[in-house]
C-alpha cells in the first residue's frame, strides 16, 4: 500500500466515561472516522489483525482509573494490545510486512513510532494472536510475588480468564503440587481440568467455596493468586496454610459489574496467627518482567507444558466493542481476543 493511498480508516473513540461499573462498555464506546496523518521519519502505519479485549480496558474508561496508564479521552480513540502487518514505513527495521505487537490497538490502523512496536517472530507459535497473551503479569505475581515452589498448593481465582488461566498454568510449570482453580460455570471448571490441565477447579457460582477447599485442600492452600478480591479472597482466607502468600492481581467481583470486591473483609486474627503473607502488585511491564516470561513461554508452549487458552471472535472493529461487553459477562474462556476482518466505515 504506497503512503498516498491509505483509505478512510476508523478507531473505537471514547464517547463518555464510566460512572457506573454497572454500565456496559458498549454504551460508552463507538466506531468513528479518523483521519491518518502522513507518517514522520521514524514512524510506521500497521494494520490491525487482531485486539486483545483485556479487564483493564474497563478500569481505563473511568474518569481517575488509578493505573499506572493514562486514561481514555473523551472523543478520542482508545488503546490496547494489538497484532498487525506493518502498511506503511518509514524506520529501516521495520519494513512493510513485518507483523508487530503494539499497545496502540482499537483501530483499523495505527500511526506510531517502530521503537512502540514488536515483531513477532515467525514460527514460534502456531499464530501471532499467541503474543496477545497476560503472560507477564501472571508469571510476575507467581514467581516474583508468590514464590510458587514444588510444596505448593496453589489457589486462583478468576482461572478461566486471561491472566488466572495463564496464573495457574505457570504455577503447575513451576512444579507447584496442586493447582485449583475458581471460575463461573460447570464448563469452565471442566475446562480447566480437561484443557488447561488443573488439578482441580470450584465453580463458585455453584458450589460452597469452603466446602470445596475443605475437600480439595485439607491442609490448606499454600499460595492465592487472586484476580477477583471480595468473598473468593475472604474464603482463601479461612483456608490458609500457615505462612500462606497471597498474590493480590485484581478485583474482578469490584472492577466488573460494581460489586464491593475490592473491600473484602480482612479477618485479622486468623491472618495474623497463620502470618499470612498478603502482597498486592502492579505488574509495569518492565523489560526485565518482559523477558522473564518471554524466555520461558515459547519453550514451555512447545513442550506443551501450558497452553494458551483462548478464544477468537471475528468481525470489524464493532466486534471488539460488544466483546468487551461478553467479557464483563463471562461468557468466553481464556483470554479474548477479536479477528478483524474487513473495514467497518
Ligand atoms: N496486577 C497487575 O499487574 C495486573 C495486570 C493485568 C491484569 N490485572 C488484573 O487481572 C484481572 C484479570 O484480568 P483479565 O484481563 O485477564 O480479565 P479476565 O479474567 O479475562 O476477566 C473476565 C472474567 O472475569 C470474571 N468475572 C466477571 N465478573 C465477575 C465477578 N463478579 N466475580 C468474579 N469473577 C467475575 C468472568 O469469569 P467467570 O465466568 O469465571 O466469573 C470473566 O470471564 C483483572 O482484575 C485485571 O485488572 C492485574
Amino acid at each position: 500500500m504506497s503512503p498516498m493511498s491509505v483509505p478512510k480508516s476508523s478507531a473505537v473513540v471514547l464517547r463518555a466515561h464510566r460512572t457506573d461499573l454497572t454500565q456496559r462498555p458498549s454504551s460508552l464506546l463507538q466506531v468513528a472516522p479518523v483521519e491518518l496523518p502522513p507518517l514522520n521519519e521514524g514512524q510506521v502505519r500497521v494494520e490491525n489483525t487482531f485486539q486483545q479485549i483485556i479487564a483493564a480496558t474497563g478500569d481505563l474508561m473511568l474518569e481517575q482509573p488509578r493505573l499506572p496508564i493514562p486514561p481514555f479521552r473523551i472523543g478520542e480513540p482508545i488503546f490496547g494490545p494489538a497484532i498487525g502487518r506493518v502498511v506503511e514505513s518509514r524506520a529501516a527495521d521495520r519494513p512493510v510486512g513485518t507483523t508487530v505487537l503494539h499497545m496502540s490497538g482499537w483501530r483499523e490502523h495505527s500511526t506510531l513510532g517502530a521503537a512502540e512496536t514488536f515483531p513477532v517472530p515467525d514460527g514460534a507459535f502456531p499464530g501471532p494472536e499467541y503474543l496477545l497473551n497476560q503472560g507477564v503479569p501472571a508469571y510476575h505475581g507467581i514467581v516474583d510475588i508468590a514464590v510458587v515452589g514444588t510444596d505448593d498448593t496453589v489457589l486462583v481465582s478468576g482461572a478461566a480468564g486471561g491472566v488466572g488461566s495463564m496464573a495457574a498454568q505457570i504455577a503447575k510449570a513451576r512444579g507447584a503440587a496442586r493447582v485449583i482453580g475458581i471460575a463461573g460455570g460447570a464448563d469452565k471448571c471442566r475446562f480447566l481440568v480437561e484443557e488447561v490441565g488443573l488439578d482441580a477447579a470450584i465453580d463458585y457460582k455453584s458450589e460452597n467455596l469452603d466446602d470445596r477447599l475443605t475437600e480439595l485442600a485439607p491442609d490448606g492452600i499454600s499460595v492465592f493468586f487472586d484476580t477477583v478480591g471480595g468473598a473468593q479472597f475472604e474464603a482463601a482466607i479461612r483456608h490458609a496454610a500457615p505462612g500462606a502468600r497471597f498474590a493480590l492481581c485484581g478485583v474482578l467481583a469490584g472492577q466488573i459489574g460494581g460489586g464491593d470486591g475490592g473491600f473484602p473483609r480482612l479477618d485479622i486474627m486468623t491472618a495474623l496467627v497463620n502470618e499470612i503473607q498478603i502482597r498486592p502488585f502492579s505488574t509495569r511491564h518492565t523489560p526485565e518482567q518482559v523477558q522473564a516470561w518471554n524466555s520461558h513461554y515459547a519453550s514451555w508452549h512447545a513442550e506443551g507444558r501450558i497452553t494458551f487458552a483462548h478464544t477468537v471472535l471475528k468481525g470489524p472493529l464493532e466486534r471488539a466493542i460488544t466483546a468487551q461487553d461478553e467479557l464483563f459477562a463471562g461468557v468466553h474462556r481464556g483470554n479474548l481476543i477479536v479477528k478483524l476482518t474487513g473495514s467497518s466505515t
